[in-house]
Formats: C-alpha cells, structure tokens, sequence
C-alpha cells in the first residue's frame, strides 16, 4: 500500500499520447506522489531520466520513498531529480540540474488527494481545519490571510471569476461583515458561512457542497495557479526537443482554456495565431481526452479531468 494515496488520472491515455521511449529526458511538472513519473521512467530505463517539481514538499517526500520501492531494474536511483519548486520557475531548475531539452512534460495540475484530505492543509470544506490552502507551505499568505486582508470588492471578484460563483457579492458581504466581529479562521467556519448565504432553493438544486466555488476561488488565488500556469506553459515549449509532447491535465475551465488558447496561439489553429512568433505546436487533441466511465468509478475525482497533448514542431524558440 503507498502511504500517500492519490492514484495517478488519466495514465494510459498520457502514456499513450506521450510515447515515452529508453533513453529519453522527461519532466514531470508537477510531480505529486510520482504515480505519473513512475510509469514515465518505467519506459525511460535504460539511460532516461526525469526532473520532477513540485511546490510542496510532502509530494516530493512522497515521489522518493514511492520510487524506492522499485527495485533499480525498473526505475534506478540515478535516473531522476527532484526539486521543491514552483513550475513558474521551470526554466531555471531544469538549467540548473543540467537538463536541456525534454522529448515530453506533463502537467497534472491541482492538487492531489493527500492535500485533499489532509485537514491541516485546509483544502476541503467537509472537515474542520485552519484556513491554510497553500499549495508550498513555505510561502507566507494563507486563505485565512486573504480573508482577513481583501476588500470586498477584491473577494467579491475572485470568488466570481476563480469560483464562477453567481452569489460572489453576498458571500463577500457576508466574509466582511463577518470579520469585523471575529476573524474566519477554519474550513467550517468558512464552508457554514458560504452555506448560510444561499438559498435553499440553490442547495436544494445543486449538485456540489454550496461551499465548493467559493473554496476553489480561494484557492486558486492563494497560489496565483492561473498567473503561474500561463507564465509555466511558454517555457515549457522552449524546452521541448522538436517530435517532443506537452501534456497538460485541468480540473476546472479555467484551466483549461488557459491551455486550449495557449495551444491555438502557438499552432495557428482557425488563424488564432501569436502575432510575430513562428509557430512552435501542433495539437494532438482536437477534443480534450476525457476518463471512461470505469475510471470515473474507480477514482471519482477523476470526473472532470481534460487532457489536451501537443507536439514541438521546430526548432527556434
Ligand atoms: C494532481 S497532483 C499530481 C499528481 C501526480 N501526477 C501523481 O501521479 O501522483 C498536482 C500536484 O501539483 C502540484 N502543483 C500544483 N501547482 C503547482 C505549481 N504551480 N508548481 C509546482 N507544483 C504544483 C501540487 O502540489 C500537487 O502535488
């Protein structure tokens, strides 16, 4: 049994768009419990290696101990480097571990199930923990210090743009008129407090926890995940050897157009061309690649998973 249970999504269908072959360079963008990077360096062996990031550092504890339980025939102790950062800095580590260019990258991105449901990380509303939601917990601004500082306004429209919540306005009045009394400090008391702004006809309707948008937008904004995707996904392409893939796997739709605009840009699809930049991709995906209904199943978590893959078509960057 893995101690840190968070089952990779969409596996075959990355390792069948990505074709990873012996010999090559890999890396993993965000590395989780390795899941992905070990069966990546699986079909690496002999003489591949990978780099792995992750912001936090239990993931990159957890990728270790996970591939030391293969024997060094399958995955050897050589043949990866892991690093605890963020992929906005992706050029500069893979400089710096003496890694040039990679036949694929693979993005999985989110969080991963152990940060899910581990109380003290603050992730989820359906138990009791601090208002934390950071994804490295080395950084210094919490969601409890996001609530605490914003104004209105600012909480008002994340929650509507990071959450696409209709009911942003009350529940941001609600957090202010809130804090002035006593600081939002715990996951409950936030998730009760969302809950106490809709209506009962709304939570009668939906399907999700009426705190999920608003526990998503926080989060989102806590590790400025879209700023640092759109800054990540460029120097990705720059560090692909031209025939190598970039796959990228979202959990919400702002994720996701984030990389279905970024792949038009970059390969001229429907005239959506960067201006003054050579084309640098072609798209594999004209859909995303959606999980079966069994490993929807399986793995419930897995249900909104979208995978777009794309290849590097020349040489400059
Ligand atoms: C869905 S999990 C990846 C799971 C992994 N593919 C596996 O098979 O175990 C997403 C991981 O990405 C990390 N992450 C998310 N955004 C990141 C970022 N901007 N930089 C570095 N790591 C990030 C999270 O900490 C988390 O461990």
């Amino acid at each position: 049994m893995r101690p840190y249970n968070h089952k990779p999504v969409l596996l075959a269908e990355v390792l069948a768009a990505l074709q990873p072959a012996p010999g090559q360079s890999y890396l993993d963008a965000t590395l989780g419990g390795g899941g992905h990077a070990a069966a990546l360096l699986k079909a690496l062996q002999p003489n591949g290696k990978l780099l792995g990031l992750d912001a936090d550092p239990n993931a990159i504890q957890a990728a270790t101990a996970y591939f030391q339980t293969f024997g060094p025939e399958e995955i050897s102790p050589n043949s990866y480097t892991l690093c605890q950062t963020n992929f906005q800095h992706l050029t500069k580590w893979a400089k710096a571990q003496e890694f040039e260019l990679f036949d694929g990258i693979l993005f999985d991105l989110g969080v991963s199930s152990p940060q899910l449901d581990t109380p003290e990380r603050g992730f989820a509303f359906r138990t009791d923990g601090p208002l934390d939601m950071r994804l490295d917990p080395t950084s210094d601004f919490t969601a409890a210090d996001l609530l605490a500082t914003w104004d209105e306004k600012k909480l008002a429209d994340t929650i509507y743009l990071y959450g696409e919540e209709r009911k942003s306005r009350q529940i941001a009045r609600r957090i202010v008129e809130r804090r002035q009394r006593q600081p939002i400090e715990t996951t409950t008391d936030l998730a009760n407090l969302v809950a106490q702004v809709l209506p009962q006809s709304f939570k009668a309707r939906a399907k999700i926890h009426p705190a999920t948008r608003t526990f998503q937008a926080l989060r989102i904004a806590v590790n400025q995940e879209l700023e640092r995707l759109e800054r990540a996904l460029p120097q990705a392409v720059a560090l692909l050897r031209p025939g190598g893939k970039l796959a990228v796997i979202s959990f919400h739709s702002l994720e996701d157009r984030i990389v279905k605009l970024f792949f038009r840009a970059e390969s001229g699809y429907g005239g959506n061309e960067a201006s003054d930049q050579p084309l640098r991709l072609r798209i594999l995906t004209k859909k995303p690649i959606q999980p079966q209904a069994e490993e929807i199943q399986a793995n419930p978590r897995s249900r909104s998973a979208k995978l777009r893959v794309a290849e590097r078509i020349c040489a400059e960057n």
